[in-house]
């Protein structure tokens, strides 16, 4: 049974009622040790998402191997590579696919109505440039991604954690982002955002103290254009609430 407590707080309408099988091994497997950043949240895939998965999954769904991914392979072309973890419903995802067509975007989130929904993004809007992997993206970038393989990677509005106890499950922590570092070209960026104050304060130290990285900017960044203000965040600009961008790139 899941402990209620982990779901994180409702901030964010990507991050609201943990699922109830969360947590849960299946008979006979042991219970995962490792810390999870998300909980497996229920929500209904709805009539067009399903659709989407049936009509688009084929083509712009990865499957998870433990095996590096031939990049030019799975996008159909050689043009420079963004890794987004967590996108929630996709709503900045596409956008950015839209404005920066040149670019390919491999885009990791767990939530299937969230794939669903992204899915009927692409399909709506006609973007070949997204790949999604419906898998933990700590695995992803364990198994599947090279040493200096990213040109970019995207982690925005990643889950807060709002609770002392549960601060350990924030994505943005020391030993992931020294193998998100490993894993930018030289030049390379990692572009974080953030609602919570204390998290953006996290960001930024735990950025900084990555020999890896440098940062764009004196303390947080101005937001970069491609980024686009979404409902979700326009809703809490309107009620008061900061957001915080934090962008830093790999040293050469
Ligand atoms: C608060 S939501 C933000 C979604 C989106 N980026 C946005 O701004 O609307 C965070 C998302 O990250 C996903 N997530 C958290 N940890 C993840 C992981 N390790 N791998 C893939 N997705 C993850 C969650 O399922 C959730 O949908």
């Amino acid at each position: 049974m899941i402990d209620p407590t982990l779901a994180p707080a409702p901030a964010h309408p990507a991050a609201t009622a943990a699922d109830a099988t969360a947590g849960t091994p299946p008979a006979g497997v042991a219970y995962p040790k490792t810390i999870k950043s998300f909980v497996r949240r229920a929500g209904r895939t709805t009539t067009g998402q399903a659709k989407a998965f049936e009509d688009l999954g084929p083509r712009f769904v990865l499957p998870y191997k433990a095996a590096p991914l031939d990049a030019d392979a799975a996008f159909g072309r050689s043009a420079p590579l963004v890794l987004e973890i967590g996108f929630g419903m996709g709503e900045a995802t596409a956008h950015i696919a839209r404005v920066r067509p040149n670019d390919n975007f491999l885009c990791c989130e767990v939530h299937e109505p969230g794939v669903g929904a992204l899915l009927k993004r692409i399909g709506e809007q006609g973007l070949t440039n997204i790949r999604i992997l419906q898998h933990d993206a700590v695995e992803v970038i364990d198994h599947m991604l090279a040493p200096a393989c990213l040109d970019g990677i995207h982690i925005f509005f990643p889950d807060p954690w709002h609770k002392k106890k549960h601060n350990k499950r924030r994505l943005i922590q020391a030993p992931l982002v020294a193998k998100l570092a490993a894993r930018l070209k030289p030049g390379g960026y990692l572009h974080c955002a953030t609602d919570w104050q204390p998290y953006a304060e996290q960001m930024l130290q735990v950025l900084g103290a990555e020999p890896l990285l440098a940062n764009t900017a004196q303390g947080f960044a101005p937001q970069p254009e491609y980024r686009p203000l979404t409902k979700f965040e326009n809703r809490g600009l309107r009620l008061g609430h900061g957001v915080w961008d934090v962008v830093f790139v790999r040293r050469h």
